[in-house]
């Protein structure tokens, strides 16, 4: 096995975890986690095993979208620190082995960042071709909105210059226009400035919409026809100043679509994209009990250039998006996993994290994680899941899955020690609360889900089949198993899971092996036996997960 290339792509085989600093630790007490506090939590997920760490925007920002609406590209919001702390942190999580991106939020601005206020104060302002005006009455917009909670068309009124701006998210975020060089000089001026200050690339928001160019005018589109250039010529500018950064973009499209994100078979636009699709059919794989909709969803995955690669996910800072499963599908995981009208949100999604979804049913917890790290790509956490943090319901909307890190038992879960009415979001309460799901009691608890996805962390790292490989979705009998086969140069991995409350027996069949070989299990002690045949009998518990690699009998691979 070239271990090697393991660490010239280093993204292929990475443990990205996403976190949002105001609500990590808060160190100095004011309620608002900051840079320092992070800091010191540095060699928590360096022991967890996270290569890479998400940060959410750190940036002074209007507030009204959890830093979303951001009014200073190239500053940092003060209630979490200065640029010197996260230099800092930088540097202490690149000593630690961990490499930092974060959002690249340039769709649009807030309406209060110095561009847009220039923009609106006239028809003749300089600025005023960073934003997207029309003079005339817009259509009816209802059906394209983002948020349907809060708006009903993508266009606003600005009473000053009596013209419209285009807003694909909220009205306070206006959309930049890419199609004027002015702007796409400033993105990369930013993109170039953290990227010096060592950033290892960004998470970029909204693709789709920041390439989208529909709503510009006939004459601007003529000057810029290609937007997926640009896409093209910010991959290659994050390469020239790095040489490894890379671009992990929110694409949320069907898969077809997906692929001209990643530029098609040349492979150089995004680095990584989420894999909406595959988190989509797990939850509906989950509902049913059937792993087809997964396998399904997983066999339709276009195939993409060896300079691209899949994020995996569970869970992420939105809500849980069912967006591209058909009406009856969204109902059928809607029922399973979030009843009540105020578990959903926008129509289309879960407000909800996995564990309280699943009951606490630790089997069917550990069986997800398990097939999250199992399946082919790069996993991506949401901070708190690996110790199965539940939401609070009684915050407003996305944010009820943004509550503070529950480091602790103590007041505040530990995230800090200002009294509770000062803290970003309200702590979890109940069940999920701190007093019984924190980093304190786990770390001590080999037992613990902290501990399982530590060990699922090594893991991954050890087979980097998961990464780089090809995947083949075996065929076995069992409707509620999904059994892969992940192979890269001379080394095999099989997984198989149980998607079902019911233990099985699930009979595969390796080319190329015989009773030479053996499944030596990589999560518990022990191995399975092979035949002549290359066959093997894996028994499942309900629930069951078991990672097993394909030992040959002169393998020096250590497990
Ligand atoms: C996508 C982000 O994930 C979401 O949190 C945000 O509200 C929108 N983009 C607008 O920036």
């Amino acid at each position: 096995m070239r271990v090697t290339d393991t660490s010239d792509v280093w993204w292929k085989t990475a443990v990205v975890y996403c976190l949002d600093v105001e609500t990590f630790l808060d160190w100095d007490g004011d309620g608002t986690g900051d840079f320092a506090g992070l800091v010191q939590r540095i060699d928590y997920l360096a022991d967890l095993g996270v290569t890479c760490l998400w940060l959410m925007p750190f940036y002074p920002t209007g507030d009204r979208d959890d830093g979303y609406d951001i009014t200073d590209f190239y500053g940092v919001d003060a209630r979490l620190g200065t640029h010197g702390d996260v230099v800092e942190l930088i540097r202490t999580a690149r000593d630690r082995g961990m490499r930092v991106i974060a959002d690249l939020v340039v769709n649009h601005t807030s309406d209060k960042h110095p561009w847009f206020k220039a923009s609106r104060s006239s028809t003749d302002s300089p600025y005023r071709d960073f934003y997207i005006w029309r003079a005339d009455a817009p259509p009816d917009t209802s059906a394209e909105v983002v948020f349907p909670d809060a708006e009903d068309s993508i266009w606003q009124l600005d009473e000053r210059t009596g013209e419209f701006y285009l807003h694909r998210f909220y009205r306070y975020q206006p959309d930049l226009n890419i199609v004027n060089p002015a702007v796409r000089d400033e993105i990369a001026k930013v993109m170039g400035f953290w990227l010096e200050l060592g950033l290892s690339g960004f998470r970029v928001d909204a693709v789709p919409f920041l390439l989208e160019t529909q709503e510009n005018t006939q004459q601007d589109k003529a000057t810029f026809p290609d937007p997926h250039a640009y896409l093209r010529a910010l991959r290659s500018f994050v390469g020239r100043r790095t040489g490894d950064g890379i671009l992990l973009g929110e694409v949320n499209l069907p898969h077809e679509e997906q692929a001209a994100f990643f530029g098609g078979g040349d492979g150089d636009e995004l680095t990584m994209q989420f894999d909406f699709i595959g988190m989509q059919n797990l939850y509906l794989a989950m509902a049913r009990g059937d792993a087809a909709p997964l396998a399904a969803a997983l066999r339709a995955r276009p195939v993409i250039s060896p300079d691209c690669q899949w994020a995996t996910f569970v869970r992420n800072h939105d809500e849980l998006t069912l967006d591209k499963l058909s009406d009856s599908e969204r109902q059928e995981v809607f029922a399973a996993f979030g009843p009540q009208e105020t578990m959903q949100v926008f129509g289309r999604g879960l407000r909800r994290r996995l564990p309280p979804m699943l009951d606490g049913d630790p089997r069917r917890l550990r069986m997800v994680y398990s097939l999250l790290f199992a399946l082919p790509g790069t996993p991506v956490l949401f901070y708190g899941e690996e110790i199965g943090m539940g939401e609070n319901l009684a915050v407003e909307g996305r944010m009820a899955v943004r509550t503070p890190m529950q480091w602790s038992a103590d007041t505040n879960g530990g995230f800090s020690t200002a009294r509770p009415n000062r803290l970003p979001a309200p702590v979890v309460e109940g069940g999920y609360s701190p007093a019984h799901v924190n980093v304190s009691d786990q770390r001590s608890d080999p037992d613990s889900l902290l501990a399982f996805v530590t060990l699922l962390i090594q893991r991954y790292r050890e087979c980097p089949e998961l990464g780089r490989g090809e995947c083949t979705i075996l065929e076995q009998p069992h409707a509620q198993v999904l059994a892969m086969l992940s192979t890269w140069d001379d080394g095999s991995l099989l997984t198989v899971h149980n998607l079902g409350a019911e233990r099985c027996t699930v009979p595969v069949q390796l080319d190329g092996c015989d009773a030479t070989s053996c499944l030596t299990d990589l999560l518990v002690q022990g191995n399975v036996p092979l035949d002549d045949g290359g066959r093997a009998e894996v028994v499942l518990e309900g629930y069951g997960h078991r990672w097993l690699r394909v030992t040959a009998a002169d393998s020096r691979r250590l497990v």
